[in-house]
C-alpha cells in the first residue's frame, strides 16, 4: 500500500495508528496537524477516549451487534479504536474524501487486523452515508467528527441512522454559539447568541436545539446521552429516536430561551411554549418565523407575463391571469392579505366582491390590489379602522 509521506507508529487507547510525522509539521515546537497530509491532532485524545468509554458503557449489557459509520475518519483512529475497544461492533464503515487519508486509513485497518470488520470509503461523507443507505446499509451508530460544525453531514446522518440509532457530533466552531460572533450564531444556526459568562454551556445547547430542530424535520426526537465541552470543542451522543407527536412536543417544550440581564446577572429561562404565549393579548397568536420581504420581483413577473403570451401556452389565460395578480400584489409590502369573507364574518355583512373594497379603498387614497393566492382575499396598506369603516358603513 503506498503511502507517500513519512509516518510514525503512535499507540492511543489499544491501537497503533500510522500518522504523518509530526516532527516535519511543526510551529516552532509546536505541532500544527493542519499542515499534515493527514489530519491526527494529539489534542483530541480526550474527545476519542471519552467516546470510547462512552459506546462501551452504552452498549455494555446488550447483546445487540452494531454498525458503526466514521464518516470523516482521518487516520481511522477514532473507528479503529471503536472496533478494540468497545465489545458489540459488528462492522465498521470508515471514509474520508481525501485520498491520502483514505490509503492511511487503509494501511491502519491493515496495522490492527481488523479487516475482516472494517470497510473503507473514499468519497464525500453525506455521499457515503446516502448511497450506504440507498444501498441497504443502515447504521446503528454514526460519528460525526468533522473539522469546523457538523452541520453539513447532519441530514444524510440523519436520514441513515436506524431507528433508536445513536448520533455522535463533533462542533469546533464554539466560537460562534459562544456568541463571539453573534451574526454567524444567527445565520449558520438561526440563534440569538452573544457573550455571557456561562457560554460554554450556552454553546452545548445552542447545538443541541440545533439538532433536536433538524431532526423534527423528519418526525425524530432527540436524547441527548452524553455531551461535554472541552478546550476548542463541543462533543455529545444523542439518540434518535421517530415520534411525530413528541418532536412537536420537544420542539415546544424542551428548546427554548435564556433571558440574561448584562447588569445584574440574572437568568431566566422560557420554553418556547412560554415565548409563544408571552407578550401577547387575549386571542393573538404568534406566526412564523417567516420571510417578510418580497416573495417575487417585480421586472422578472412582468417579463414571464410575456413570455407566457408569446408561448401560447394550453392554460395561458388562467397564467397571465396569476402573473398579473402577482405584478399588482408585490407592490405591496406587506406580508399578508385580508379576506372579504373574514370581514363579513366578522361584522355579519354580506360579502362584498373584493374587486370592489379594492377600487374603494384606491379611491381613499390607499394602496390596495387582489392577490393570486384566494380569489376573496386582498392586499392593502390601509389601516384597520379604515375597512372596518367600509364594512360596517355598507359602503362595499
Ligand atoms: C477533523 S478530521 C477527522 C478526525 C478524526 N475523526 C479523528 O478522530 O482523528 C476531518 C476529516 O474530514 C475529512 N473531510 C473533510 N470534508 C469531508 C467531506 N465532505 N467528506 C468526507 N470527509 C471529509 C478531512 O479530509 C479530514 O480528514
Amino acid at each position: 500500500m503506498s503511502i507517500n509521506f513519512p509516518v510514525k507508529i503512535v499507540k492511543e487507547g489499544l491501537a497503533k495508528i500510522a500518522i504523518p510525522d509530526p516532527s516535519l509539521y511543526t510551529n516552532g515546537k509546536r505541532v500544527e496537524p493542519a499542515w499534515a497530509p493527514v489530519f491526527y491532532n494529539p489534542r483530541a485524545e480526550l474527545s476519542r477516549d471519552l467516546s470510547v468509554c462512552f459506546l462501551a458503557v452504552y452498549l455494555k449489557g446488550t447483546d445487540k451487534e452494531v454498525i458503526l459509520a466514521e464518516p470523516l475518519s482521518a487516520t481511522g483512529v477514532r473507528g479503529i479504536r471503536y472496533v478494540i475497544e468497545v465489545n458489540n461492533i459488528k462492522k465498521v464503515f470508515l471514509n474520508d474524501i481525501d485520498k491520502k487519508a483514505f490509503k492511511l486509513i487503509q494501511y491502519n485497518v491493515k496495522l490492527n487486523k481488523i479487516e475482516d470488520k472494517v470497510e473503507v470509503g473514499n468519497e464525500d461523507a453525506s455521499l457515503f452515508l446516502l448511497r450506504k443507505k440507498f444501498e441497504g446499509e443502515i447504521f446503528d451508530v454514526i460519528d460525526l467528527d468533522p473539522y469546523g460544525s457538523s452541520v453539513p453531514f447532519l441530514d444524510a446522518a440523519l436520514k441513515a441512522l436506524k431507528r433508536r440509532g445513536v448520533l455522535g457530533l463533533t462542533f469546533t466552531d464554539t466560537a460562534v454559539a459562544q456568541g463571539v460572533y453573534p451574526h454567524k450564531a444567527l445565520k449558520k444556526y438561526f440563534v440569538f447568541a452573544f457573550r455571557t459568562p456561562f457560554s460554554k454551556e450556552l454553546a452545548l445547547r445552542i447545538f443541541l436545539g440545533y439538532v433536536a430542530r433538524e431532526a423534527a424535520k423528519y418526525d425524530l426526537i432527540i436524547r441527548p446521552l452524553f455531551g461535554f465541552h472541552a478546550e476548542y470543542y463541543v462533543r455529545f451522543f444523542v439518540q434518535i429516536d421517530k415520534s411525530g407527536r413528541e418532536a412537536h412536543r420537544e420542539l415546544l417544550e424542551k428548546l427554548g430561551y435564556i433571558i440574561y440581564d448584562k447588569k445584574t446577572g440574572l437568568r431566566k429561562v422560557l420554553s418556547i411554549s412560554n415565548i409563544l404565549a408571552s407578550g401577547l393579548e387575549k386571542g393573538e397568536v404568534k406566526l412564523g418565523p417567516l420571510w417578510l420581504e418580497s416573495f417575487a420581483e417585480q421586472e422578472i413577473v412582468e417579463k414571464m407575463i410575456k413570455e407566457v403570451e408569446k408561448r401560447k401556452f394550453r392554460l395561458f389565460k388562467k397564467e397571465i391571469k396569476i402573473l398579473k395578480l402577482i405584478r399588482d400584489e408585490i407592490k405591496i409590502s406587506l406580508p399578508f392579505y385580508y379576506t372579504v369573507t373574514e370581514f363579513a364574518q366578522r361584522f355579519k355583512v354580506k360579502e362584498p366582491s373584493p374587486l370592489r373594497v379594492v377600487q374603494k379603498l384606491v379611491g381613499e387614497g390607499f394602496s390596495a390590489s387582489l392577490t393570486h393566492f384566494d380569489s376573496k382575499g386582498f392586499k392593502t396598506t390601509a389601516p384597520m379602522e379604515v375597512m372596518y369603516n367600509l364594512f360596517l358603513g355598507g359602503s362595499t
